[in-house]
């Protein structure tokens, strides 16, 4: 099983997505299990979670106890761990990196707002520091959840289907179901023929040649 550990000062952007479609159907059947933690949790009421930055600039960032606190819940759960923090400026995460990241049984996701989080924390509990593309994002909730999504695809029992982990969905990325032949504003829409032949072989070349 996949634990994701996702802290954040906004747990309600990320719950309803867990809750949905394959991954809602692998939590349920535990085959990922996601945990939320708060670092406004680990400040005293009226406490701030963020300050000023040293050197100057404008913009708050975030504290680095109180994501540190969270993180120290983290370690009751056993196994495998990998921590990562994310931030625009890291390396870019790949299909590769998914693989490699569904072989933990822990993955422990620092999200920021703002400036971002304090730096030493990634430097203590010796996390990666990872981006998911070349833009800047408000938080790093979607990044966390587009790693979370695409290593959970890469677990044995996620998908229903095997084959459609590598085969269809990485060989082809044009898809298409009924009907054959769509109407829309005066035009028509058809099914590339070659995917209607029924000829297996010639059907495999032609998704391999996809310009994807
Ligand atoms: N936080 C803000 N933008 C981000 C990005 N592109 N990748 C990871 N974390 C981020």
């Amino acid at each position: 099983m996949l634990r994701a550990h996702i802290i954040t000062l906004f747990p309600e952007v990320c719950t309803p997505y867990f809750q949905c479609s394959i991954l809602g159907r692998a939590v349920k059947e535990n085959i990922i299990d996601i945990r939320y933690y708060n670092p406004i949790d680990e400040v005293p009421l009226l406490k701030r979670v963020d300050s000023r930055q040293y050197g100057g600039g404008p913009g708050m960032v975030l504290k680095a106890e109180p994501y540190l606190r969270c993180f120290n819940k983290t370690k009751q759960h056993e196994g495998t761990r990998k921590a990562i923090f994310l931030t625009p400026g890291g390396v870019l995460f790949t299909q590769e990196k998914a693989k490699e990241y569904a072989q933990y049984e822990n993955l422990i996701f620092f999200c920021g707002h703002y400036e971002g989080v304090d730096e030493r924390v990634a430097e203590a509990t010796n996390a990666e520091h990872v981006s998911i593309g070349d833009y800047i994002l408000t938080g790093g909730e979607l990044p966390a959840m587009s790693i979370i999504d695409a290593t959970a695809r890469e677990l044995p029992g996620i998908l229903g289907n095997e084959t459609s982990r590598e085969d269809a969905r990485v060989a082809s990325r044009k898809v298409y179901t009924r009907p054959e032949s769509l109407e829309y504003e005066g035009k028509t829409y058809s099914v590339p023929e070659v995917l209607r032949s029924g000829h297996h072989k010639n059907i495999d070349e032609y998704r391999q040649g996809l310009d994807r």
